[in-house]
């Protein structure tokens, strides 16, 4: 039977009920201390990109192991502090921030706001101008490489939203003084997602360590250099770069320049520290197909339909060693057709009631759950030995449908409409 860490699932599935994610804190742990470790020699601070699983329980468990925080939102920003994150160890990304969350940013005191965009920079001037402050700048660097990676989490290509070419970047630094509000320290990159290949990141580093070079000449005063995330993890066979052969490229490609590194990992620590516990409701014989019907669906994970991505399903209790498998279908029951976990995957015999383990579901899978279907959100457990907390509880049917009102003109008035054809018949 397979546990998290000292906990039996199956009892946690009767416990709590299923869909359910779980996650290790021994395996954040060593994913931290690994990834910290490699970077030893190297003046480094990692900030945990908070987007891969924003659950407080997770970012606390990180951050009391040094761990900043890389958020996108004013809702991250909020979740890292609430959970213990100092603000001095935040720093802020993403090519949309509303006027708002630089606010908020600019309040808390946050290390540093990542720019993607001049109109951005204009607008962050303005808003730090307001508050008679200074706002402490990264410009984030579009590098223009191929990062070998799923397109759509490809983020460092001429073609992609983020980050400035570096000829804008030149013309940017070139006119700080038309942005009084800002203070540029820093430049910052991240070239995408689930990266495979050390390549593409010894392209990116080369390229924006000679810009860096060129701006500190020019006198700017820039003390640090963010790196970004990206390293992939293995859901399936994949051989994701090793970390201290990423640790080594980094050295390499910024030997000599006195800067303090940022490192943005996401995946790498927290995807391979959890699963979605699932049953399956329905085993269905369908005329070409055989499909395994569970109550986990995309509202839950939506990473194999929204990049094909190949999660490891494994029954919860193994299978007699030897025995047979053949190849399934394994579907929610959400009504779409793309509401399917694995096509044509090779199984060993389940039957209802049985429970299975989709792996690696520790990154990007709670935190891009939906409501769709009407379905709850599913709870997140936190296990540590024999201990399981629940960090987030099912979200309650009430609590999600109580959320819509009725315009004044839709409101009593179906009742009184029922009402009155009852008293005509
Ligand atoms: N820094 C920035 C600026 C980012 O945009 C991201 C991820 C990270 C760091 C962390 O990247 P990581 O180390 O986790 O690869 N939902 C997709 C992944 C989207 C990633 C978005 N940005 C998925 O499920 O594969």
């Amino acid at each position: 039977v397979m546990h998290a860490e000292d906990v039996d699932l199956t009892g946690l599935a009767e416990e709590i009920g299923t869909p359910f994610y779980c996650y290790a804190s021994g395996a954040l742990e060593t994913s931290y201390r690994d990834f910290a470790d490699a970077l030893k020699d190297l003046r480094a601070t990692i900030y945990y990109a908070v987007k891969a699983n924003s659950n407080q329980a997770v970012i606390a468990t990180l951050a009391r192991l040094g761990a900043g925080a890389d958020v996108v939102s004013g809702g991250e920003l909020r979740r890292a502090l609430a959970a213990g994150v100092a603000a001095d160890k935040i720093v802020f990304a993403g090519v949309g921030k509303t006027p708002r969350e630089m606010a908020e940013g600019l309040d808390a005191g946050i290390l540093q706001f990542n720019v993607e965009s001049l109109p951005e920079l204009q607008q962050l001037s303005q808003v730090a101008i307001e508050k008679g402050l200074k706002a402490p700048v990264g410009l984030r660097i579009n590098p223009d490489v191929d990062a070998l990676t799923h397109r759509h989490i490809s983020t460092g290509n001429a073609n992609n939203k983020f980050g400035v070419d570096l000829a804008q970047a030149r013309d940017i630094a070139g006119r700080m003084d038309d942005f009084p509000g800002i203070a540029l320290h820093s430049l910052s990159l991240h070239i995408g997602s689930q990266l495979t290949e050390i390549a593409p990141y010894r392209a990116a580093f080369r390229k924006v360590v000679a810009f860096f070079r060129e701006l500190q000449d020019a006198g700017h005063n820039l003390t640090r250099l963010d790196l970004g995330g990206g390293l992939g993890i293995t859901y399936r066979d994949e051989t994701p770069p090793d970390i201290k052969a990423y640790a080594a490229v980094v050295g390499e490609e910024t030997a000599g320049l006195d800067v303090e590194l940022a490192f943005e990992p996401g995946r790498l620590l927290v995807g391979n520290a959890g699963i979605l516990v699932t049953r399956v409701l329905y085993v269905k014989h369908g005329s070409s197909r055989r499909f395994v019907i569970i109550d986990a669906a995309m509202n839950d994970l939506i990473r194999p339909m929204l990049y094909q991505a190949w999660h490891e399903i494994l029954p919860v209790k193994a299978a007699e060693a030897g025995g047979t498998t053949s190849p399934v279908d394994i579907v929610g029951p959400i009504c779409e057709s793309t509401d399917t976990f694995a096509e044509q995957r090779d199984l060993p015999p389940v039957a209802a009631g049985e429970l299975l383990a989709i792996c690696s579901s520790g990154a990007y899978s709670a935190v891009m759950g939906s409501t769709y279907n009407s379905r709850a959100l599913a709870p997140e457990v936190l296990v540590r030995g024999t201990q399981a907390a629940i960090v987030r509880p099912r979200q309650a049917i009430e609590q999600l449908i109580g959320q819509d009102r009725l315009p004044d003109w839709l409101d009593q008035a179906p009742q009184l409409d029922a009402e009155a054809r009852r008293r005509q018949l």
